[in-house]
């Protein structure tokens, strides 16, 4: 809600969350992965996301719970079987890590993944993105999510003068801000500016036309003219109604 401390910046930000809520409940891809709110489920999505294209994970992920249904099953495999069963999907040091992972949970929180992110953050293989993203994916807690899409997303929408590189901790802190206070509120809000960077505010162009949130975003309402609601009055002497 916004308050009389509710900086300049954000006052666009309750419009902003509104208008990108109702989009993705019409347009948000139906994935596997949110379908579920299983936790290891989630980090073996989140695992082969980094750095693959949503279209490759999705013809990995299902043959790869397949082979290992559990954490348990996970943790007792050989690396060189997790390795064979990251083949086509690269970046193998991401299956190393995820192996490792599963047998810190199985060692240390009895096969549990503890919903906490800094707890999150101590696993291996696991940062600030992936805490995130399985705190509030898999556990539903009212926890910010930013990954580059997001990123792009937030600085085109709230900080367009910002430098890429300098913009880090300046977005974590947005999206702490913008991030709903209702669990299940904010597992479709970080899906949903992932989805909004993936689809239509891309790296190559943001797609400002047929964006969502455009009137909410600093970068939209300078790119593209707006269709005016009600006529706005002229400036001068307010005109007397008859
Ligand atoms: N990339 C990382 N996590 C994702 C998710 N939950 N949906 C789509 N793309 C993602």
């Amino acid at each position: 809600m916004p308050s009389k401390s509710t900086p300049r910046a954000f006052r666009h930000a309750p419009e902003f969350r509104r208008r990108l809520l109702r989009w993705f409940r019409r347009h948000g891809r139906d994935l596997p992965w949110r379908r579920t709110r299983n936790p290891y489920h989630i980090a073996v999505s989140e695992f082969m996301l980094q750095q693959t294209q949503v279209a490759r994970v999705q013809e990995y992920y299902q043959a790869f719970l397949a082979r290992y249904p559990t954490i348990e099953a996970l943790a007792a495999a050989r690396p060189r079987a997790v390795r064979e069963s990251w083949e086509g999907l690269g970046y193998y040091r991401r299956a190393a890590n995820l192996h490792r992972l599963a047998r810190a949970v199985v060692a240390e929180y009895d096969g549990v993944i503890p919903s906490d992110p800094e707890q999150l953050q101590a696993l291996p293989g696991v940062g600030r993105y992936t805490a995130g993203a399985v705190a509030s994916f898999a556990y539903e807690r009212a926890t910010p999510v930013v990954d580059t899409n997001v990123a792009r997303v937030l600085r085109r929408a709230f900080h367009p003068r910002t430098k890429v590189s300098a913009s880090h901790t300046r977005l974590w802190d947005t999206a702490g801000r913008l991030t709903p206070t209702r669990g299940k509120t904010a597992w479709s809000f970080n899906q949903a500016l992932m989805e909004l960077g993936a689809l239509v505010c891309t790296a190559r162009i943001a797609k400002c036309g047929s964006c969502p949130v455009r009137q909410a975003c600093k970068t939209g309402r300078l790119t593209s003219p707006q269709p005016r609601g009600p006529a706005r009055q002229r400036r001068g002497r307010p005109r007397r109604s008859r």
